[in-house]
């Protein structure tokens, strides 16, 4: 058992150099977000440009030509008050057992905000929490509202959402995005930035703090990856004067285009660190298996 050292040094080397590429990895900064039940955002976002009112002076519509943000009265092409009323019995009968009548938010048995205000959030928020199939929550004790497909039509949704605003008028508006004069490699760009550091950079998402977790962007529609931004849904922050209309339709041409069909440019898909992370842990296993098998090749030839 002479040369047992030195398999155990060996071992150490091979052990290091494959810890310290998960060392590279891990290191770069995880937010910590708070609770993801306390989730109110009252009015994220105002009219920036392009503002057209109707007769009685509302906000019904704004935006550029990249982002249209329209009510939902005027996006479906129907009369206010009909839209409201339709979306009041269905806000009754889908959402007021946790959110309330009003609408103001019931507190949960222990978890003071469990069911949130709802109560000037903006259209956009409403639309993008039933259309994404979190709500009605199926399940309203878990630590972060999941996605599903939706059990409410788009027109339904539209609906909830003009009477939810009826109460009180906040913003966004419902956002619809113009992809036509889009720049992917820019939208990369912003990507990298302001969004990788939580769902990854191939949008495969990742675990964040307390049980919580950025998740996957791959194949979700385009407005409401506007709405998420524009938002800022449970612990994702909101992204509103930092980012132009034009940069959030970039980042939405990405991340429904190259992110949602990924390339496969082949590799191992080691959680998709890309190939120069993925190159250092090859490179740390094959030379740790060569040094143990040098000293066992070494030991033999001295024995
Ligand atoms: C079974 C209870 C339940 C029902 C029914 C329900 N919700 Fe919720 N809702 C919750 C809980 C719990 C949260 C907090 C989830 C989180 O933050 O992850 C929430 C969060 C939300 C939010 C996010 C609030 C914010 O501040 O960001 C919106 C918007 C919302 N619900 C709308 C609705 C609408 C509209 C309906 C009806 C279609 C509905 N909910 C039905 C329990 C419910
Ligand atoms: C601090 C971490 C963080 C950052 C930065 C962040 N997000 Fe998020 N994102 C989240 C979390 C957490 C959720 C899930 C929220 C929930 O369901 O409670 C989310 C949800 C989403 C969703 C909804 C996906 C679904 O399942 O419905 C989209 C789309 C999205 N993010 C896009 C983006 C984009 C684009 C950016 C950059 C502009 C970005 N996010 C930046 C944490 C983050």
């Amino acid at each position: 058992m002479k040369n047992f050292p030195r398999l155990l040094a060996a071992t150490a080397v091979a052990f290091l150099g494959t810890a310290s590429v998960y060392v590279g990895t891990a290191s770069a900064s995880k937010p910590n977000p708070n609770n993801g039940l306390t989730t109110a955002r009252p009015d994220s976002g105002a009219p920036n440009s392009g503002v057209v009112t109707d007769a009685s002076g509302q906000i019904i519509k704004y935006g550029s030509s990249s982002i249209s943000y329209q009510t939902p009265a005027q996006m479906l092409g129907v009369s206010q008050s009909q839209l409201e009323h339709l979306g009041k019995a269905l806000y009754m009968q889908n959402c007021s057992s946790c959110h309330g009548e009003a609408a103001n938010g019931v507190p949960y048995a222990g978890t003071p905000g469990a069911y949130p205000n709802l109560v000037g959030l903006g259209p956009a928020v409403v639309d993008f929490w039933i259309e994404s199939g979190r709500m009605p929550a199926a399940n309203p004790t878990t630590v972060q509202a999941v996605r599903a497909k939706s059990v409410i039509s788009h027109a339904d949704a539209l609906a909830i959402a003009a009477w939810v605003n009826s109460l009180q008028a906040g913003y966004p508006l419902v956002p619809q995005v113009n992809l036509s004069n889009a720049s992917i490699s820019n939208g990369a760009a912003l990507f990298a930035l302001n969004c990788a550091a939580c769902h990854t950079i191939t949008g495969g998402g990742d675990a964040l703090a307390n049980g919580t977790y950025a998740p996957s962007l791959h194949k979700i529609p385009k407005n409401q990856v506007v709405e998420a931004i524009r938002t800022g849904p449970g612990n994702m922050p909101m992204f509103t004067g930092n980012l132009s209309d034009a940069q959030v339709r970039d980042i939405v041409a990405y991340v429904t285009g190259p992110i949602s069909h990924p390339q496969n440019d082949g590799g191992l898909g080691l959680g998709g660190l890309g190939p120069v992370a993925e190159g250092f842990i090859g490179l740390a296993i094959g030379v740790g298996v060569l040094a143990l098998l040098g000293f066992w090749v070494g030991e033999r030839n001295n024995g």
